[in-house]
């Protein structure tokens, strides 16, 4: 049994539902510590935990940290500030996705209720694969990558670091997305994608970058 403390970073939305995936694993309330730096969060509690404010007294090597920072330039920053202080990244998978063995995830993953990750999958790093989403067999996500609610990757599909993919989003099998790209809620994507660029639309097209 884990015994650890183990540190949330980011108490906005997504916050709510990392501590809300850490409840339903019946991780005890006490041994989860709620941070964020936006002194806008200072006094407030976040579902049942207190925001603590900054990182000063994060020293401990060994302790875990989860981030639930939506920004992903953000969430590699404080991957990094954490991983220098020997903290070690800890993945939540909320007892109600279905993750195969055959799959791969690397420290520091979130995987949200009712999302499905198949077989030969791959996620990099703090990546976020998010309520009701499913990422089909052979997918390689990499590092820091968001994809949200309901969107669909089929099998196949590689997707650079730092990726989001929009909410219900369908990317079709096979097709490659470039580092840093953004795909709008709802697209189809039936081309890859090169690096840093928006898609958007039935079928996806080029909006920006
Ligand atoms: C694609 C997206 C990132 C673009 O944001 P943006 O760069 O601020 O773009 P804008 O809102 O200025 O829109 C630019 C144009 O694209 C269109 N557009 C924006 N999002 C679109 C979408 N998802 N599908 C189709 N068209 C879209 C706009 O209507 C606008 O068209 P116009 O120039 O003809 O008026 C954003 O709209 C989006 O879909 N974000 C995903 C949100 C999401 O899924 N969040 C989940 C959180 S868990």
């Amino acid at each position: 049994m884990l015994t650890e403390l183990i540190h949330v970073i980011g108490a906005g939305g997504h916050g709510k539902v990392v501590l809300d995936a850490m409840s339903a694993l019946n991780i005890a309330a006490n041994q989860i510590v709620l941070r964020d730096l936006a002194t806008k969060y200072d006094g407030q509690k976040i579902l049942s935990w207190p925001v603590k404010i900054g990182y000063p007294d994060i020293k401990n090597a060994g302790q875990l940290f989860h981030l639930a920072i939506g920004d992903s330039k953000a969430r590699e920053q404080v991957c990094l500030l954490l991983t220098k202080l020997e903290l070690i990244p800890f993945t939540v998978i909320h007892p109600k996705a279905v993750v195969s063995k055959f799959s791969r995830l690397e420290q520091g993953v979130f995987i949200a209720a009712n999302a499905v990750v198949g077989p030969m999958v791959s996620v990099g790093k703090s990546t976020i694969i998010n309520h009701g989403v499913v990422v089909d067999h052979d997918c390689v996500v990499g590092d820091f990558c968001h994809v949200a609610p309901t969107a669909t990757l089929g099998g196949g599909v590689q997707l650079g670091k730092h990726v989001f993919i929009g909410a219900g989003a369908n990317v079709l099998p096979q097709i490659t997305i470039g580092d840093f790209s953004v795909i709008g809620a709802g697209a189809v994507v039936t081309q890859n994608i090169p690096a840093a660029t928006t898609f958007a639309g039935v079928p996806a097209r080029k909006i920006r970058g």
